[in-house]
């Protein structure tokens, strides 16, 4: 195939029949011009031609692991859980049920209700603790200075830890979400190591140019931020595209 006509690749994840299904096309001068049909109503110019295929499930999302540690904003792994749509497995460590109960008054088993599957943290002999068992991602929010930390030295002491390390042995998702300011040269340090062995670092940072009204607003940009980066659709906040949103 001559590359130089491929317009653009368009995929979307089926988490129902665990493919990612892709549009080609091929002979179209823009995303814009093909979707809409613009060009191929033009006498003259090449129809863009759409073909289907579907690539097969590595790489799809179907199993997402969340980790719940102990640094504030709990409310954003909570929510979370509230919005995956694929099967999800909490593990909640003990700072974080002590803070949930603190911050959101919601204890560590009304956490793990959210969510299909939950082991608790100090049970390393759960599935997820070997490279055996199947998930497609981890997310670990909010994730403590500590638990990163000890990631990024590869200590694998507690099952969310452990997890972490066969995600990134395995190469599959890792993504951090910490809540600390201000940061240290040692957490910076270990933020980079940990970007460069392939974890995503997704500070806590909600932006405003949405124009948030109320908590629950700042809280789901965060979420669908994450969601992004597992690449789950969702429409928790109204993405740039160009102008502020009318106050
Ligand atoms: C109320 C409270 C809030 C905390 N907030 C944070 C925080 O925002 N970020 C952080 O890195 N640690 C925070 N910590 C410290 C962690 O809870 C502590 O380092 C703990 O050992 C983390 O354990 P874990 O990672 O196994 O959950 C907080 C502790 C308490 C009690």
């Amino acid at each position: 195939m001559d590359v130089s006509n491929v317009s653009y690749l368009d995929g979307c994840q089926n988490s129902r029949k665990s493919r990612i299904r892709c549009y080609l096309y091929i002979n179209a001068p823009s995303r814009t011009a093909a979707t809409t049909g613009m060009v191929a109503n033009r006498p003259g110019t090449p129809r863009p031609v759409k073909r289907f295929f579907e690539w097969p499930r590595i790489g799809s999302l179907v199993h997402i692991v969340v980790g719940i540690t102990g640094a504030s904003g709990l409310r954003y792994g909570v929510r979370l859980l509230e919005c995956l749509e694929h099967e999800t497995t909490v593990v909640v460590s003990v700072e974080a049920a002590a803070i949930a109960e603190g911050e959101l008054r919601v204890s560590k088993r009304e956490i793990e209700d959210k969510a299909q599957n939950h082991y608790e943290n100090d049970d390393l002999s759960a599935p997820l603790a070997s490279g055996s068992f199947k998930f497609d991602a981890l997310v670990i929010v909010p994730c403590s200075m500590s638990t990163l930390s000890k990631i990024s030295c590869g200590v694998a002491d507690n099952l969310i830890t452990r997890t972490a390390s066969v995600a990134l042995k395995e190469r599959r998702k890792l993504v951090l979400v910490p809540r600390e300011t201000p940061l240290s040269t040692i957490h910076l340090q270990n933020m980079l190591r940990l970007s460069e062995a392939g974890a995503v670092i997704m500070p806590a940072c909600p932006a405003f140019y949405p124009s948030p009204e109320n908590v629950d607003d700042v809280v789901d940009f965060v979420v669908g931020r994450i969601l992004d980066t597992v690449g789950q659709e969702h429409d928790l906040f109204q993405r740039w595209d160009g102008q502020y949103k009318q106050l």
